[in-house]
C-alpha cells in the first residue's frame, strides 16, 4: 500500500482518521503496520494489503480453493487429468478450475497463457466477447479521469486488470478475501503489469473505508449481483432496504460509479421467483435496480447492455458437484451491459442517507 493512499483510508465503521504505526516499508510501500481509529477499532496492513474489515471474517476464496486442493490431493487421477500437459482434452469447467488452481500453485505464466480459452469454454464466445465490449468502453471513459480509482468486489480482477493496463491510472483493488488480492497482485505483475499503481484494500462494500467524497471513480464487475448473492448466503438476503444502503454508501464515497453487469430479463418468471426469494432480485433485474439507484440517490447518465440466451455454466466432469456458476438456472434471456451514474443534483448527500 502505498503511503498517500494511505491517507484516503478511514475507518469503515465509524469513518474517523485512522492513526497508523508503521512497521515494514518497501520502495514506498508500506508493507506492515498497526491502526486504530478513536472509537477503538484495529486494523493492520499486512504482505502491503490493508485488512480493513471490521470483524476478522472466514476468507471465502481460500476455503474454496483449500477444498478443490484437498479433493485432488486426495484423488490423484483428478490430480493427473487436471494437470495433464495437453488441456484440450479436459471439459469445459475443468480447464476453467484447472487454471484457477494453476494461479494457487504459483504458475502464472501458464494460467495467463490458459485462462482466455477457459472463460470462452465456460462462458461461449458470445457473452465472453459482450463483456469485453463492456469492459473496454468502461476503460475508455475512465482514461479521461483522474485520481484513484476504487474498484469494488475485484476477485479474479477483470476489470483491475484492463484499467490498468488501458490507463496510467492507480487502481485500488478490494474484495472480502485477502486470498483473491494476493491472488490477483501476483497474477498481475507475473505478466508485468505495473504493480506500483495496484492498491489491495480487504474491505466489505457494504461498509467503506473511505471518506465522503473520497474518490472520483468507483467501478464495479459483476458487483452487484455476487455482493448480493454472498449477503445471501450469509444473512438470508440482501433485501430492498439494504440493497439501497448499499448503493447509498457507493453514493457517499464516489462522484462517479460504472457498473459492468450481467442482469436478468423480466420475463424470466424463475429468476424472479428464487431470487426473489433469497431477497437478490433488486440488484440483478434491470426494473429495480434503476428504482434502487435513483432512491440511493444516484442518476443513470450512460448505459449499453445486450441481449443474448445465456446457458447455465457447465458442470465439471471430474469433482462431482462442482459447476463454476450457480446461475442462471436454466437457459435465459439475459443482458449484458455496463452504466454510469452520477450523484442526482437534486438529492445532496445528506437527503440521499
Ligand atoms: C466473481 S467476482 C466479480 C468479478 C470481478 N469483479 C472481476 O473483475 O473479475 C465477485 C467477488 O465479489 C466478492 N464479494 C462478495 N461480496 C462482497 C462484499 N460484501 N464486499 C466485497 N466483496 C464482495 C467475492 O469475494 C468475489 O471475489
Amino acid at each position: 500500500m502505498r503511503d498517500d493512499l494511505l491517507d484516503l483510508l478511514v475507518c469503515p465503521v465509524c469513518k474517523a482518521d485512522i492513526t497508523w504505526a508503521i512497521g515494514q516499508e518497501r520502495g514506498g510501500e508500506v508493507m506492515t503496520a498497526r491502526g486504530s481509529c478513536r472509537s477503538g477499532h484495529d486494523f493492520e496492513i499486512r504482505e502491503g494489503i490493508a485488512m480493513l474489515l471490521p470483524n476478522a471474517a472466514r476468507d471465502p476464496w481460500a476455503e474454496m480453493v483449500s477444498g478443490i486442493e484437498r479433493m485432488v490431493a486426495e484423488h490423484p487421477r483428478i490430480e493427473e487429468a487436471l494437470f495433464a500437459s495437453d488441456p484440450t482434452g479436459l471439459g469445459p469447467a475443468d480447464r476453467f478450475l484447472r487454471v484457477q488452481l494453476l494461479q494457487a500453485r504459483g504458475r502464472f505464466e501458464l494460467a495467463e497463457r490458459e485462462h482466455m480459452d477457459a472463460e470462452v469454454g465456460v462462458y461461449g464466445q458470445h457473452a465472453y466477447s459482450m463483456i469485453a465490449a463492456s469492459i473496454s468502453n468502461v476503460v475508455e471513459r475512465l482514461r479521461h479521469g483522474d485520481g484513484p480509482v476504487f474498484d469494488v468486489a475485484s476477485g479474479p480482477g477483470a476489470l483491475v486488470r484492463e484499467i490498468l493496463a488501458g490507463t496510467d491510472r492507480t487502481v485500488i483493488a478490494t474484495d472480502l478475501s485477502a486470498w483473491v488480492l494476493r491472488r490477483l497482485r501476483d497474477q498481475l505483475t507475473a505478466v508485468g503489469l505495473p504493480a506500483e499503481r495496484l492498491a489491495l484494500v480487504v474491505c466489505d462494500a457494504r461498509q467503506l473505508p473511505l471518506r465522503d467524497g473520497g474518490v472520483g471513480d468507483l467501478t464495479t464487475f459483476e458487483g452487484l449481483g455476487n455482493i448480493a448473492g454472498d449477503a445471501a448466503r450469509v444473512a438470508g438476503g440482501l433485501r430492498r432496504n439494504a440493497a439501497v444502503a448499499l448503493l447509498r454508501e457507493w453514493r457517499r464515497v464516489a462522484r462517479r460509479m460504472t457498473s459492468v453487469q450481467s442482469l436478468f430479463s423480466r420475463t424470466s418468471l424463475v429468476h424472479r421467483v428464487v431470487l426473489g426469494h433469497y431477497g437478490v432480485a433488486a440488484l440483478t433485474f434491470p426494473g429495480p435496480l434503476h428504482s434502487l439507484l435513483r432512491e440511493a440517490g444516484w442518476r443513470v447518465v450512460d448505459e449499453q447492455a445486450w441481449s443474448l440466451i445465456r446457458r447455465p455454466t457447465p458442470r465439471s466432469r471430474l469433482i462431482a458437484g462442482v459447476r463454476i456458476d450457480g446461475l442462471p438456472l436454466l437457459p435465459t434471456r439475459m443482458s449484458i451491459g455496463w452504466m454510469a451514474a452520477e450523484p442526482r443534483p437534486d438529492r445532496p448527500l445528506s437527503a440521499a442517507m
